[in-house]
């Protein structure tokens, strides 16, 4: 399948990491860096090393999970790279689902002013969404991403064989992104990612939701307007997610905690942009088809709400999200109310 270009690099995809050889043999980098955790270490980098044919390289490794987005795992990635001799023309090779590409990302752009980094993702979330647009970062007291840079790699190289290891839920979990991409910018594709089987993604769907997301990226790389498009159910889906982290002994997943976002922020559409009831029903029944139901107690309710309060989408104090008009469209810079945001996560807990 074709090349996508973004931003300023190339987006390769299922080409056998041979655009990535030649990548590394023309740009004579000093010193080649593999970011990893423990599953990508595993299951990813000996393809990706057969693939390259390189012996010699140095290994990052942290350990997996959004609660290792922080700080301090960031800092031990730069002391790494002191340790082992980084300069400026080094590179940052991040193999791993978005945690790795995102504090990568921002851990390489922010590294001794910025060195080169590329991205291998290689979880369905990263391949299609996380990888590509320039957004990096890291938690901070349970505020998701709160921390971050737009930085844009030189190039991210796709590989779904990669993904023949993911367990399950996290291809579900991924699979949540691509349903949001329909959401806001394709009916069609929506109704087709409705008949598909997120533990058996055919790469056509892969390589389509990348497309819609880098079509909108490259009309608007740092969020001034349209590309608030992508945030549709990441208001309420961050602080859900952020408060998964804190109080359930098994958290969600990223596109768990976005799915429940969707499906409150679709009622929300129907109460400011005009959703009509019909397609909140059908939002609504395909979430069903994918994802168990979540509790959330009302009990729990005003925590979420002081989450979203923190949000770095928030202007002037104000909750800002982004609302369905129809399935496959998408408005942006929605200002809601508390009482709006309880209304919707009880309409969640209740349907
Ligand atoms: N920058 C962006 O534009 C953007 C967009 C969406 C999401 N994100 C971020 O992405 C993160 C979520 O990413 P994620 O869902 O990939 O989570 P993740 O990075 O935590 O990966 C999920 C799990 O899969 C494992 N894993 C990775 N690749 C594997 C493989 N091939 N086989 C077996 N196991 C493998 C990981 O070790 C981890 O345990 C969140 O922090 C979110 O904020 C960023």
């Amino acid at each position: 399948m074709e090349t996508i270009q973004s931003i300023s690099y190339p987006v390769v995809f299922n080409d056998g990491f041979a655009a990535l050889k030649r990548f590394l043999s023309e740009k004579k980098y000093s010193k080649v860096f593999f970011l990893v955790d423990e599953n990508s270490e595993k299951y990813c980098l000996p393809l990706l090393v057969e693939s390259l044919g390189i012996q010699e390289y140095d290994l990052i490794e942290v350990t997996s999970g959004e609660e290792n987005k922080n700080i301090d795992f960031c800092i031990g990635i730069w002391k790494m790279l002191i340790d082992f001799g980084a300069d400026r023309n080094s590179l940052l090779i991040n193999v791993g689902g978005g945690v790795i590409t995102d504090m990568g990302g921002f851990a390489a752009s922010t590294f001794k002013r910025g060195i080169d980094f590329v991205q291998v993702p290689t979880t369905l979330l990263s391949q299609v969404d996380a990888s590509v647009g320039g957004k990096t970062g890291i938690d901070m007291d349970h505020l998701k991403n709160i921390i971050g840079t737009f930085a844009q790699p030189k190039a991210v190289f796709i590989d779904t064989n990669l993904l023949k290891t993911l367990p399950q839920r996290q291809l579900v979990s991924g699979f949540a992104e691509m349903l949001k991409h329909g959401l806001i910018a394709d009916r069609n594709y929506f109704y087709l990612l409705k008949e598909a089987s997120p533990e058996n993604i055919d790469p056509a769907l892969i390589h389509h939701s990348i497309k819609i997301k880098n079509k909108v990226v490259l009309q608007d790389p740092e969020e001034k307007g349209l590309r608030k498009i992508l945030n549709f159910g990441h208001t309420i889906g961050h602080a859900v997610e952020s408060f998964s982290l804190q109080n359930d002994q098994i958290a969600l997943t990223h596109g768990e905690a976005i799915a429940i976002g969707m499906i409150c922020e679709a009622f929300l559409s129907t109460q400011k942009t005009g959703l009509s009831a019909a397609d909140l029903q059908e939002i609504v029944t395909t979430f069903k088809t994918f994802y168990e139901k979540h509790t959330i107690k009302e009990a729990s309710v005003l925590d979420l709400i002081e989450l979203m309060k923190s949000d770095k989408k928030n202007a002037s104090g104000h909750i800002n999200c982004s609302l369905l008009t129809q399935i496959g469209q998408c408005a942006i810079d929605y200002f809601c109310t508390e009482e709006e945001l309880c209304q919707s996560l009880k309409f969640y807990i209740n349907c």
